[in-house]
This record gives structure tokens, C-alpha cells and sequence, in this order.
């Protein structure tokens, strides 16, 4: 007899064996919200044939620029690119010095090495996971050009301290705000503070165009060198004054854009429904941490990230997959730890704090779409694990 598969897919969804016969639909870490605006919204780009460089993406630049607060918003094929292009229009060179965390995705600190300048690493504060401002000062040399904080999980870094060190060094701050989305901290959106921001659009995000991204800034000069370095270097039709990519975002990806961005406000309120109903099942057990949220900070919850002693994380991940609930681990490896960057020269060591946490924090399933059932698995299956181990 041929053994069951472990695990089938069908359509995208994820099975796995029900203890009972049958089959358990997994519960994915992440599920985008897209309905009929956004399918009749793409379906009038495509009979309209206006596929790029269109008013949609315009239409979508400006309801970001002011959901934000920012003046400019400039529309782009993804955060990473966002990112690159972002730190390429403020002038960041070869020489120059960028402090920024390690305990982020990739690209946060990818862009940094795309302009040859340097990343220097700051530890994190391990109950927030963002970047602890009292280590910034210590790693400022003549060659640092700027700070580039991420929000992680959706919950902004203390931007206070941050901007004070920029303000009174003289340093630009860029905000990478791909996993923060409509988060506020003191009552504003993060992304309205930095001489630069990103965001991301990718499909896992809290809104998404599938791919895409958006810069932000408030400067004239930066937004007008951003907007041609995105294509092709363009000052005028085919007249080509710097070396510039195809970083566009299309005219299908924009109209999304407009119709998830007026979803945003919900899709993100469930999202904390969500994590309030997490948070008061899980918070009693004992031996994991539920995620904390300083004063004067509002998350919008891209993951719910628990934490666990590192002895157990491994297996509390196995444990929860086995049950049918798509646990993640972001991120097992700071970047100063990647392959990549230890050629580089980076070392264990340098931010131990960023280290030790990254083999202690587990992502729990928190997107708009789980119903009152799939968190009451979710729930169940954490508890499961203590009362089986
Ligand atoms: C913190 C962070 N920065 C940058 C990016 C890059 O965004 P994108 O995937 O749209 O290129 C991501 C996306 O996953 C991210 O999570």
C-alpha cells in the first residue's frame, strides 16, 4: 500500500491528514483579501488598453502620498526596488556608512550594498524587535550618510531617539515600512518621518498589487531624481541623463492599489481583532511571550510574533504545522549571519541580541481573512503542545 502523502496541495491551499481520516485544510500565514473591485477594477485597465504609465498609477500615488502624509509617493515595481532607488536619489555612494538592523528581511539592507555603500549593523531591542536607538550612537563614524530603521512585524521602531541622533548629526533617516502599512507611532504614520520611505505591495503584504512598491519622500529634488531613475533615466522622451532601470509599476497593479488601499482600514482592524483575541488566549500560558506594543506605538500586525525559549522553538514549529496551522519563522538567521554577508566580513557576535532572538521567535497566523474557528485552532493547537510535550 502506497503511504499517505504528508501533505497535498490543490489550488494553493495546503492539506494535511486529519487525525481522524480525511483531510485538515492548513491555515496559511498569509492570505490576501482581493474581491470583486479589485478583479472589476483590473478588467476596466485591460479594456481601457492604457497598461503603463497611466493615470491609475498617478490616481494611486496621490491617495498614498495622503494617507501618509507625505508629499511625494512615487509608484514602483517593488519595495526592494523602492529601497535602492530611494537611497540612490539621496545621494548615497560607494564610502558612505548606513547603520540599520540586522533583524529584517534581506532587502532592507540589500539596497545599502546595491549603492556600495556599507551596512553597519545596530542591535535590537529584544521585546520590540526593532532597532534599539541606544546603540546607534556608538557605531557613528565620519563615513555615516544615514539610518535606515525597519518596522517590523507592522509595529514602528522608536522613531523619537532615532530622529533626534539624525537631527543632531546631520544624518538621513529612511524609514523601510514594507510591513507597515497604516502603522502609527505618536499619532502618525510611520513613513511620514524619514527624508525617505519604502513600502511594499508584495502579496503576503497587509494591502498588495501582487508585486509593487512605493517611495515616499517630501523632497522635490529627491522625488524628481527617484521618478527618472525608475525609468530608464529619463529626463525627457528618450533623452537619457542618468543610468536608470524599468522599475515601473503597472497600470493593473496601481488600479489594485487604489481599491486595497481604501480596504486597508478594515483589512487592518481585523488584523487586530485578531491579534487582541491571540493575545488574551495565549498570554495566561506561561512559557511563551506574547508580543509587546510600547506606549504611543499602534501596530497594524502584519505577523503576530510570539516568543519561546530556543530549546523548544524548533519543535513548537513542527508541532503547529503537524495540527494544521501555518506557523513561520521570521527570520531564523539575522542578515550579518547570511552567507552573503559573512563573506563580506560581518561576524557572529556583533549583535547578539538580534542573534539569540532570532532562535526564539515564532509567527502565528494573524491575516484579515481567519474566521473565529481557525483562531480557536490556532489557540488550541499552541496549547496542545505544552499538554503533549
Ligand atoms: C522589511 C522588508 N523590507 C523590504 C522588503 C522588500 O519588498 P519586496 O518584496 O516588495 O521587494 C520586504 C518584503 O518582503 C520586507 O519585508
Amino acid at each position: 500500500m502506497t503511504p499517505r502523502p504528508l501533505i497535498i496541495k490543490f489550488h494553493h491551499l495546503l492539506y494535511i491528514p486529519a487525525p481522524s481520516g480525511g483531510w485538515l485544510l492548513m491555515i496559511p500565514i498569509a492570505k490576501p483579501s482581493l474581491g470583486k473591485e479589485e478583479i472589476s477594477a483590473v478588467a476596466k485597465v485591460l479594456r481601457s488598453g492604457s497598461l503603463v504609465q497611466g493615470e491609475k498609477a498617478q490616481e494611486f500615488e496621490k491617495r498614498f502620498a495622503s494617507f501618509i502624509g507625505t508629499k511625494h509617493a512615487i509608484a514602483c515595481s517593488n519595495g526592494t526596488a523602492a529601497l535602492q532607488v530611494g537611497l540612490e536619489a539621496l545621494g548615497i555612494r560607494e564610502g558612505d556608512e548606513v547603520v540599520t538592523t540586522p533583524f529584517t528581511f534581506i532587502a532592507s539592507s540589500n539596497c545599502i550594498l546595491y549603492n556600495r555603500a556599507k551596512p553597519v549593523f545596530a542591535d535590537i531591542d529584544a521585546r520590540t524587535f526593532n532597532i534599539d536607538p541606544a546603540g546607534i550612537e556608538a557605531l557613528l563614524t565620519p563615513q555615516t550618510r544615514a539610518v535606515l530603521v525597519v518596522h517590523l512585524y507592522g509595529q514602528p521602531c522608536d522613531l523619537r531617539p532615532v530622529m533626534d541622533i539624525c537631527r543632531d548629526r546631520g544624518l538621513l533617516l529612511i524609514e523601510d515600512c514594507a510591513q507597515a502599512h497604516g502603522a502609527e507611532y505618536r499619532g502618525r504614520k510611520a513613513g511620514s518621518f524619514g527624508d525617505l520611505s519604502a513600502f511594499s505591495f508584495y502579496a503576503t503584504k497587509n494591502m498588495t498589487t501582487g508585486e509593487g512598491g512605493m517611495m515616499m519622500t517630501g523632497d522635490d529634488a529627491v522625488a524628481e531624481k527617484a521618478r527618472m531613475i525608475i525609468n530608464q533615466g529619463q529626463e525627457g522622451r528618450y533623452e537619457h541623463v542618468v543610468l536608470g532601470y524599468n522599475y515601473r509599476l503597472t497600470e493593473m497593479q496601481a488600479a489594485i492599489g487604489s481599491v486595497q488601499l481604501r480596504k486597508l482600514a478594515a483589512m487592518n482592524s481585523k488584523r487586530e481583532r485578531n491579534a487582541g483575541f491571540l493575545t488574551r488566549k495565549l498570554s495566561g500560558l506561561g512559557w511563551l511571550e506574547t508580543p509587546y506594543a510600547p506606549k504611543g506605538v499602534k501596530p497594524v500586525w502584519h505577523q503576530y510574533t510570539i516568543k519561546v525559549d530556543a530549546t523548544i522553538r524548533d519543535r513548537l514549529f513542527e508541532h503547529l504545522n503537524s495540527k494544521g496551522v501555518g506557523a513561520r519563522i521570521y527570520y531564523p538567521k539575522p542578515v550579518h549571519l547570511q552567507p552573503l554577508y559573512r563573506s563580506l566580513g560581518y561576524e557572529e557576535g556583533i549583535c547578539p541580541v538580534a542573534e539569540f532572538v532570532s532562535r526564539q521567535v515564532i509567527s502565528l497566523p494573524v491575516h484579515p481573512a481567519l474566521g473565529n474557528g481557525d483562531l480557536r485552532r490556532i489557540v488550541a493547537a499552541v496549547e496542545s503542545f505544552r499538554a503533549g510535550s
